[in-house]
């Protein structure tokens, strides 16, 4: 089912990249976000959502938003595009780069995974940006950081923050050194990430793209597979054990 030169060149990649978005936990039940029906930022606004300015503005409703989410998420498994990844690692040198924030790749027994948007499993200081594990049971919505008593909020980027520099740094250089790149399930609309297929690409690496739907990204891709990651996923991890 993959294309015979596809399957040479897995046969031959040194290092593999794997750049995943909201499209490789669909399978999941994870809605993505822009997904024209089902997307998160179809049913609800990202700017009041999902920015500082919104949180400062509801800081309750915002807690509670990711609350559920973080809920809905830990009802979710792990599919077989996770799976498949997390077993891909341990048979060949590839690095695992993630825009999702619900740990499943973690979940599925990926031990180094690269997160770009932050984890929605941790917390953090809204002021100082420092890492908080817990907070008293009775604390008001959100919770207020023991230390500087300003608010607690979820550890991931929101609209208008930057990335975290040493994770965009690792992603960057796993990207220019790989010779195969995988974008699997991101609509490779939103920046930086979606410049790490072009880092690629630029030095010469074999370009795959997984996604039912086509992308900014297609036309520049040597391979594009217009098939779920949970279908696709799997195949080249077969492949690669042959
Ligand atoms: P999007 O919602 O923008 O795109 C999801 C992509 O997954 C779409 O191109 C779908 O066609 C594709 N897709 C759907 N089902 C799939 C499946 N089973 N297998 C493979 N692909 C499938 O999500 P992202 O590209 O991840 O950022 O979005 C990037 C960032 O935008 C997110 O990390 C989030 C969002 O705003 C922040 O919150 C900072």
């Amino acid at each position: 089912m993959l294309p015979k030169e596809l399957i040479t060149r897995l046969h031959n990649a040194k290092s593999m990249t794997c750049l995943t978005g909201a499209g490789v936990s669909a399978e999941s039940g994870i809605p993505t976000f822009r997904d024209a029906q089902t997307g998160l930022w179809a049913k609800y606004n990202p700017e009041e959502l999902a920015s500082p300015q919104g949180f400062l503005k509801n800081p309750k409703l915002v807690w509670e938003w990711y609350a559920w989410r973080r809920k809905t998420i830990l009802n979710c498994q792990p599919n077989s595009a996770h799976l498949s990844l997390a077993k891909i690692a341990q048979i060949r040198p590839l690095t695992l780069i993630t825009q999702n924030i619900d740990g499943l790749h973690q979940r599925a027994g990926s031990t180094q995974v690269i997160e770009l948007h932050g984890n929605i499993h941790q917390v953090k200081c809204f002021d100082e940006n420092t890492p908080v594990n817990s907070w008293p049971e009775s604390s008001p919505t959100p919770p207020r950081c023991p230390q500087c008593n300003s608010f607690l909020r979820p550890n991931v980027v929101w609209f208008g923050e930057s990335l975290p520099e040493k994770q965009f740094e690792l992603a960057t250089q796993a990207s220019q050194t790989c010779d195969l790149f995988i974008s699997a399930g991101t609509s490779s609309l939103v920046y930086p990430a979606a410049a790490l297929p072009e880092f690629a690409l630029s030095h010469r690496a074999t370009l795959l793209e997984i996604n039912p739907q086509p992308t900014p990204l297609t036309p520049y891709a040597h391979f594009s597979l217009q098939y779920p990651a949970g279908q696709i996923l799997p195949l080249i991890l077969q492949t690669l054990n042959q």
